[in-house]
């Protein structure tokens, strides 16, 4: 794999294209991860070690405990975060060989994120919201639009395309933040916590639309704390001490 030389010139998609032809190989491939707060004298160690491999087209549900780190370790996999030691290969990238200037463009080519709260700009149309993604690859503003459209009508929110945040349910919301993650049309998704606070028929939809977004060979890192949400996943992982581990029948029965 050649060195991301990061200059403006780089056309990363180019090579992700390319490195999808890795048929089979991990897309995701993070080894001995550590990630310590520091504040003040105060140390909290929060990745201890990590190690985890995602196939491309995979869809992986991570439970854990809250304050188990699970937020953080998105963070770190969607390059939001530099880890403190280990390595990192995303789409056969190493991230340690890229200065913040390619881990933002390598973010911006091949990651979707969906947060936590899922952090939509106030004050600012659903539509615009979900074109912001679009600014960073500079992409026109006239394309930009019909793009978020497609991303709005793919989530089923084309009547809402004018609404703000604050018009907007709970579900719909995280439908928004969805369509914003997608408008760049992303290999990697990754969702935390997509349906927390929402009720069973806004879930419904949004488990939904994950897996309608997983059918198209989409990987997917989803942080959940709900049993009924992680069973749609592939592959169940438990975030325990600072390292993940799969979900036991024990996991699955405590309700994490
Ligand atoms: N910026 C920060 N500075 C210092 N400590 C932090 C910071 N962010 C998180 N932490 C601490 O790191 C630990 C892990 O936080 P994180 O948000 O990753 O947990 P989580 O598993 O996502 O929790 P939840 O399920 O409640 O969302 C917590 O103890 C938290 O207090
Ligand atoms: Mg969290």
């Amino acid at each position: 794999m050649d060195l991301i030389t990061p200059t403006a010139e780089t056309d990363i998609s180019e090579d992700i294209d390319r490195a999808g032809a890795l048929d089979g190989a991990a897309i995701v491939d993070a080894r001995g991860i550590l990630r310590t707060y520091v504040r003040g004298l105060i140390e909290v160690p929060v990745l201890k070690g990590l190690d985890l491999r995602v196939r491309r087209g995979e869809w992986v549900a991570c439970t854990g405990r809250s304050g188990s780190g699970k937020s953080t370790l998105l963070n770190v996999l969607g390059l939001l975060d530099s880890a403190d030691a280990g390595s990192y290969r995303i789409a056969d990238y190493d991230v340690s060989d890229l200065d913040d200037h390619g881990r933002a463009r390598l973010r911006n080519e091949l990651i979707g994120f969906v947060f936590q709260l899922h952090n939509l700009l106030p004050r600012t149309t659903a539509l615009e919201n979900v074109a912001t993604p679009l600014v960073y690859r500079g992409v026109g503003r006239r394309e930009r639009l019909r793009r978020a459209a497609a991303a709005l009508e793919r989530v089923g929110l084309s009547d809402r395309a004018d609404h703000d945040p604050a018009e907007l349910s709970g579900g719909q919301m995280q439908r928004v933040a969805i369509a914003r993650a997608l408008v760049g049309d992303p290999a990697i998704l990754l969702v935390d916590e997509p349906t927390g606070n929402l009720d069973l028929t806004a879930t419904a939809e949004v488990l939904g639309l994950l897996e309608e977004l997983h059918g198209d060979d989409r990987t997917i890192v989803m942080i959940t704390h709900e049993e009924d949400v992680a069973e749609h996943a592939d592959r169940r992982l438990v975030l325990d001490d600072g390292v993940l581990r799969p979900a036991t029948a024990a996991d699955v029965a405590r309700r994490l």
